[in-house]
This record gives C-alpha cells, structure tokens and sequence, in this order.
C-alpha cells in the first residue's frame, strides 16, 4: 500500500457528512442552494484508506463477494478471523475494505461513486467481522501487474473503531511470482503475515487463509 501521500477530501453522493477527526463522528455540511456533499477525510499516509469509510458499517456483514458472476478469472475464497491485538481474542464488528485487480492485473471496471471507486475498479468491497471474528471474501485470483513489479495480491484496509482506518500487509501467494527471499525481507508483517499458501477444494475453488491481527489502540 502506497503511503506518505495525503490525498485532498473525496466529494460522494449527496448526502453530507463529514467523518470528525477520530472517524467516529459525522457533522453535516450544506453547500449553498446546491444538494449538500459527503465529504470523507483524507487519512495522512494511508493513500485510499477513507474508502473504508465509505460503507455504514451497520449494514455490513461477514461474508462478501467482490467477483459477480462471469467475473473472468479463477475463483477464490479468502477467508480468516481477525484478533486484537494480543492474538488471540476474536474481534467481532471490525470493517474490512478489500480491493484487488482482475484476472488480467488491472483495477478495471470502477464505479463514479467515489474517487477510489473509480482507482480501484470493480472488485472491491466491504465487511464486518461477525461474533466470532471470521470473516469471508469470494473473489478470484487476482493478477500480476502487467510490468511484474509486484506479486499478485489483495489490499486489506482495517476499520477498527475509535482509530484512522490503516493499511495490513498485502495478501500474497506463497510460491507464486515475485514472492521470493528479497520480498519476504520487505515485510512488515503489518496485521500479521499476508503470504498465504493456496489450497485447491474439491470444485477447483483457491482457498486461502489469512487471520489479521489488530494493532493496539492508541492510549
Ligand atoms: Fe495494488
């Protein structure tokens, strides 16, 4: 996940609320005789991460599916439970915002809804932890950039409450391309590990797992 760049507010939809700067609060906001905006606030070194916001979480639930039907590409499940910070007990009612490429390593196929709609195409979506903490994304594979200067992968963004939403380590496969020795020493095990191995089910479906572990909350 890229960092260190503050993007300028997103200007969504038309109702208006204005995210305080805890991210729990909301504050309407008119603009004149026109329909007033929602405005979502930039989160400084976590590039795209107030999509995350853009989904009440109350209507969220643990279990999504990125990829609509036809979506080409081989289809996946990623699935894991999310703990606190002392990894081991489960957190229920955390949102997840995922996003990945297509098959062909692009983020295609974007929405108007939002600036990250459009930057990052079609396949992204959020959840919320259930009481156990699992949780569970239907997608497909992603692919590689087409310049190869990454591994296939899938962004996570973490919305724990009272806290900025940030960035986990990427989701990659272990032994696929680009998850070598010097990529491996580049980790920062943010969230946990992100280099999940695929397992294949009985129907031909990728399974893949990957737990997340919360970072303290700030005192
Ligand atoms: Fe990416």
């Amino acid at each position: 996940m890229p960092s260190g760049v503050t993007m300028p507010v997103v200007l969504i939809g038309a109702a208006a609320v204005l995210i305080d700067s805890c991210g729990t609060g909301t504050a309407e906001r008119g603009v004149g005789r026109n329909a007033p905006e929602r405005v979502l606030r930039a989160v400084p070194g976590c590039e795209g991460c107030e999509a995350a916001w853009e989904r009440e979480p109350a209507t969220l639930g643990p279990r999504i599916s990125l990829a609509r039907e036809g979506e080409p590409g081989e289809p996946l499940i990623l699935r894991g439970t999310v703990y606190r910070a002392d990894g081991r007990t489960p957190a229920p009612g955390i949102v997840l915002y995922v996003h990945q490429t297509n098959a062909a390593g692009a983020y295609a196929g974007g929405s108007s809804e939002s600036e990250w709609s459009r930057m990052h195409g079609r396949l992204r979506g959020w959840l919320k932890t259930g009481s156990d903490g699992r949780y569970e994304v239907r997608t497909i594979k992603p692919g590689q950039y087409p310049d190869r200067r990454e591994p296939a992968h899938i962004h996570i963004t973490v919305l724990d409450q009272g806290r900025d939403p940030y960035w986990i380590d990427d989701v990659v496969f272990a032994g696929k391309a680009g998850v070598d020795a010097a990529y491996r020493a580049e980790r920062q095990n943010r969230g946990g590990p992100g280099i999940v191995t695929l397992a294949r089910a009985a129907d031909g479906t990728w399974i893949a797992k990957r737990d997340i572990i919360l970072e303290r909350q700030p005192d």
